[in-house]
C-alpha cells in the first residue's frame, strides 16, 4: 500500500479499543489504514514503536496563551495595554505566547490546543479580538490550534449578530464565561442571554463557576485578620454552585471548566443523573497537588495559585480522580494560564504591597503553567499507577475534548482521522526521572509539578503525518500548526425538556 508513513509495532489505544503489534498508514497527514503487518510500498518512512503505547495526540482545551493574567488580579486592570482592534504589545504577556506555549505542548505530546481569543474591553466587539488572536497565532504555532472565546460584555449585538458570524465565519463553536474576577465577571442576567443565543447556535458554553461576592466578601474580611498569604487565597473561595440553574432553566449545555473539589463534582453528577448536558472538566493541579503546596515558604506558594483553588483536603483529590473514572468529568484540560514567578507583574505582584512581607493573595495573578505536563501527568501517574485505564486516558485527554468541541478529525486512531499520534517508550527502556522545570520547553520559571516522578514520557509526537518531538528535542516547525475550523458539539445538546411554560 501506497503509505508516506508507517508507524510499526505498537499497542495503539483509542477510548474504546487496545490492538497489540499493530501498525499504523499515514498518507497525506491522514491515517488510511490501522492493523497488524500492513504491507508497505518501497519509500514510505517507517518507525518502529517497539511494541510501545501508541495514543491519538492530546486535546488540550483549556490554553491561556498570549493572555494578560491582570484581569485575574483583585484589582480594576490598567486597560490602556489593551488597544481595541489592534494586537496588544506582546512584552505585557507575563508568561507563554503561542509560540512557548505550544512548543511546551508538542513535547508533552498535545498535538491541538484550544486557546481563548478573550474580549477585554467591555465595549469591545469580539470579531478585531477574533482577528487578533488569530494574528497572534498564525505562523506561531508548533501544533494545531482553535478559539473559544471570552465574553465580558454580551451586547445584543455580539449575542444576536456576532455570535453566528462567530460560528460561521470563523468556525468557532464555544464562548467562556466567568463568574467571578472583576474585570470579566458577569451577572446571571447576562449570562442567560449568552445560553439564549449558544441554544439556538450550537454553541457550548463554558463556565467559570465561582461566586463574586462570596469571593470579595471573604477577602475584605480575611484582610482585615491579616489572612494575606498565599495560602488564603484558597480560604476565600469556598465550593459554590448556581449555574447549573441556570443551564437547566434555558436547557442548554454547559461544561463546568477546572474542577476542583468533591462538592462540585457531586452537584455535576447530580445533574448528568437527571440527564442535563452538563459537562465537567477538572485538570492535573485538581489531581495531583493539594492546599499545602499554598504553603511553601519563601513565597513560593504563590506558585500553586489558581483558581479555583487546589483544594485542602485528600478526599477533593480522590473525588477529581473518582470523577474521572466514573464519567463525571468528560475532559481533562491543563488550564495552563502561566505567569512568570520572578516578575514584577507575575507572581511576584502579590509582595507589591511593601507593608505585608509575606504577601497579599488578591494581588497575585491567578493560575500555573500544565500543557506540557497534562498528558505525562495523566499516562504515568493514572494509567501506569493504576488508577485509570489506558483507554479511559485516551478519552479524558484527547477523544472526548476533540468530540465535545467539534474537532471532527481529531481525537482518535482510525482510518480519516488526523495522523496525530503519540508514541511511548516501551516501558523497559524508560528510566524514570523526577521533573524539574529546565526539563520542560515554556517560557515559565517554574513547573507546580517540580519533584513528581515519571515514568514515562512522549518519545514521538506527530502532528498530521510529521514528527514535530523525538526523544526530548522539538523539530517541529512554528509555522506548521494550522488554525482548525470547528463544527457544533458532537455531545449530546438540548433536550428540549422545561422547568416551566418557558420555551425560547
Ligand atoms: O487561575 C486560573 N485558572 N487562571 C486562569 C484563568 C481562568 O480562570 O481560567
Ligand atoms: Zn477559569
Ligand atoms: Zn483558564
Amino acid at each position: 500500500m501506497d503509505f508516506d508513513l508507517v508507524v510499526r509495532n505498537g499497542t495503539v489505544v483509542t477510548a474504546s479499543d487496545i490492538w497489540e503489534s499493530c501498525d499504523i498508514g499515514v498518507k497525506d497527514g491522514t491515517i488510511v489504514a490501522v492493523g497488524p503487518r500492513l504491507p508497505v510500498a518501497p519509500g514510505a518512512e517507517e518507525i518502529d514503536a517497539e511494541g510501545a503505547f501508541i495514543t491519538p495526540g492530546g486535546v488540550d482545551a483549556h490554553v491561556h496563551l498570549s493572555q494578560f493574567y491582570e484581569a485575574t488580579v483583585g484589582v480594576d486592570i490598567d486597560r490602556s495595554i489593551v488597544t481595541n482592534g489592534a494586537i496588544p504589545d506582546p512584552e505585557n504577556f507575563v508568561g507563554d505566547t503561542f509560540d512557548t506555549g505550544t512548543r511546551s505542548a508538542v513535547a508533552g505530546g498535545t498535538t491541538t490546543v484550544i486557546t481563548f481569543a478573550s474580549q477585554m474591553r467591555k465595549d469591545e466587539s469580539i470579531i478585531p479580538v477574533i482577528e487578533d488572536y488569530h494574528k497572534l497565532a498564525k505562523d506561531q504555532s508548533y501544533c494545531d490550534y482553535a478559539f473559544h472565546v471570552i465574553i465580558t460584555n454580551p451586547t445584543p449585538q455580539i449575542v444576536e449578530d456576532e455570535f453566528p458570524r462567530m460560528v460561521d465565519e470563523y468556525g468557532i463553536t464555544s464562548v467562556k464565561l466567568y463568574m467571578t474576577y472583576k474585570p470579566l465577571r458577569l451577572l446571571d442576567y447576562q449570562i442567560l442571554d449568552v445560553m439564549y443565543s449558544a441554544r439556538k447556535l450550537g454553541i457550548t458554553t463554558m463556565v467559570h463557576a465561582e461566586n463574586a461576592d462570596v469571593i470579595d466578601w471573604m477577602t475584605q474580611h480575611l484582610e482585615k485578620k491579616l489572612m494575606t498569604q498565599p495560602y488564603h487565597h484558597g480560604t476565600s473561595r469556598p465550593p459554590i454552585n448556581r449555574v447549573i440553574c441556570l443551564a437547566e432553566l434555558m436547557d442548554t449545555p454547559i461544561l463546568l471548566v477546572h474542577i476542583s473539589g468533591g462538592p462540585a463534582s457531586k452537584h455535576i453528577r447530580d445533574a448528568q443523573t437527571r440527564l442535563l448536558p452538563i459537562y465537567g472538566e477538572t485538570c492535573p493541579q485538581y489531581m495531583f497537588l493539594l492546599a499545602d503546596s499554598m504553603r511553601k515558604g519563601d513565597f513560593e506558594g504563590a506558585k500553586c495559585i489558581c483558581s479555583p483553588p487546589i483544594r485542602e483536603d485528600k478526599a477533593d483529590q480522590d473525588a477529581m480522580w473518582a470523577g474521572v473514572k466514573n464519567g463525571t468529568f468528560t475532559i481533562v484540560s491543563s488550564d495552563h494560564a502561566p505567569s512568570k514567578f520572578n516578575h514584577p507583574n507575575g507572581k511576584q505582584r502579590g509582595l507589591s504591597d511593601g507593608n505585608l512581607p509575606y504577601g497579599k493573595f488578591r494581588l497575585i495573578p491567578n493560575g500555573l503553567p500544565g500543557v506540557e505536563t497534562r498528558v505525562p501527568l495523566l499516562f504515568s501517574g493514572g494509567v501506569l499507577s493504576g488508577r485509570i485505564s489506558p483507554q479511559k486516558f485516551v478519552e479524558v485527554t484527547s477523544t472526548n475534548p476533540a468530540k465535545l468541541y467539534g474537532l471532527k478529525k481529531k481525537g482518535s486512531i482510525a482510518p480519516g482521522f488526523d495522523a496525530d499520534l503519540v508514541i511511548w517508550y516501551p516501558q523497559a527502556k524508560f528510566q524514570s526521572f523526577t521533573l524539574t522545570n529546565e526539563m520542560l520547553h515554556h517560557a515559565v520559571d517554574y513547573t507546580p509539578f517540580e519533584g513528581i516522578e515519571f515514568k514515562n514520557w512522549p518519545r514521538y509526537t506527530i502532528i498530521r503525518g510529521k514528527v514535530v518531538f523525538i526523544h526530548g528535542e522539538v523539530v517541529g516547525k512554528m509555522e506548521y500548526g494550522q488554525y482548525i475550523r470547528r463544527e457544533k458539539s458532537l455531545l449530546a445538546g438540548p433536550r428540549d425538556v422545561w422547568l416551566s411554560e418557558w420555551r425560547p
